[in-house]
């Protein structure tokens, strides 16, 4: 018996993982794994439900996603790696939780509103869409999980999962799920190469598995500190997303004299930039290293993650058992 935590987070396979991924989720997950018994999940249900029009992309991104994971620490002997579909319960338990969970709560989740201005150019106004903080929550409940590791935007989903809870112990007069806690990952703040958030789809993203020339391309065509026009301005760090990386990707020390060297025009913008694409290349190296190695081939990923899904079933089913014995089914 262990007295560790049991820790469960998922990630949508929309597309290929960016740097945001890795300082936002990855980095974060790695160190989890040292103290808790942690479920990293692949949620092509998830993504389906936006991209349903493009299920082969989804397809596609659950291999190249896992070989970042892998990548990245993520370790298949420490923790249960698996995708979603592959644990039927995750869609029963959903249905269950959706019986017993009000319109009214699904209606009020702030992203809900917000990913149907956003996600434009899909239909979204679909009953599974609307549903989609109650699969999270059917992910969640299934392995007991008491924390969630995740970024702000999911706390809306984390409260909803925890009212779900204590909705269905009020009502079965039962307590079988720990109310689990978000783990906010404080992450750096990681804008896209042009400023804006980034992501995939606004094209300013720069993917872990990006060749050494792309990166140099997208570093190069970054903003810099836009007071800054001739190489004698003293710069504006604070301001620049340049030097921001600088502070993501440097041990602190070197970024502290590269910020002062840009303050005080000893450095300028193109010398930075330069640098940064090079950090930046030593930085994703074991994501492009690690699809030259078996790992990537002879469908090592496949029976990684049907391993994955035999443990976490073990779980699933053994808590979806309880749930049918609490309700009566
Ligand atoms: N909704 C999450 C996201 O978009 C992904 C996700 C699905 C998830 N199921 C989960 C995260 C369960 C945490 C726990 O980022």
């Amino acid at each position: 018996m262990t007295q560790r935590k049991r820790c469960l987070s998922g990630m949508r396979p929309t597309g290929k993982l960016h740097l945001g991924h890795l300082v936002g989720a990855l980095t974060n997950w790695k160190a989890l794994q040292e103290e808790h018994d942690c479920f990293f999940m692949v949620a092509d249900w998830h993504a389906l439900m936006s991209e349903y029009e493009h299920p082969e992309a989804v397809r596609e991104a659950i291999e190249d996603n896992v070989l970042d994971w892998l990548a990245c620490g993520i370790d298949p002997k420490r923790s249960v790696i698996f995708r979603q579909s592959d644990v039927p319960e995750h869609t029963e338990l959903y249905a269950v939780l959706s019986i017993l969970t009000p319109l009214g709560w699904l209606e009020r989740v702030p992203t809900y509103k917000e990913q149907l201005r956003e996600l434009e150019g899909r239909e979204l106004a679909t009953h599974g869409f609307l549903g989609y903080p109650v699969l999270q929550a059917a992910d969640i409940l299934l392995y007991k999980a008491h924390v969630v590791p995740v970024g702000e935007d999911q706390l809306p989903h984390l409260e909803l999962a925890r009212e779900i809870v204590r909705r269905f112990h009020h009502l079965y007069r039962c307590t079988v799920f720990p109310e689990p806690k978000p783990l906010l990952t404080h992450a750096p703040k990681l804008l896209g190469t042009d400023g804006r958030k980034m992501s995939k789809s606004y094209g300013n993203a720069i993917a872990l598995s990006d060749a050494p020339e792309t990166i140099r391309q997208r570093v190069q065509s970054m903003f810099t500190d836009p007071l800054r026009i001739k190489m004698t301005d003293q710069g504006h760090p604070q301001t620049c997303n340049v030097c921001n990386y600088w502070k993501v990707f440097e041990r602190p020390e070197r970024a502290a004299v590269v910020w002062e060297e840009c303050r005080t025009a000893a450095r300028g913008c193109v010398q930075n930039k330069r640098e940064l694409a090079e950090i930046l290349i030593n930085v994703t190296e074991p994501f492009r290293a690690i699809r030259q190695t078996p790992a990537a081939k002879d469908r090592h990923v496949e029976r990684l993650l049907r391993e994955g899904a035999e443990r976490a079933r073990a779980v699933a089913s053994s808590t979806m058992a309880e749930v049918k014995r609490t309700i009566g089914l």
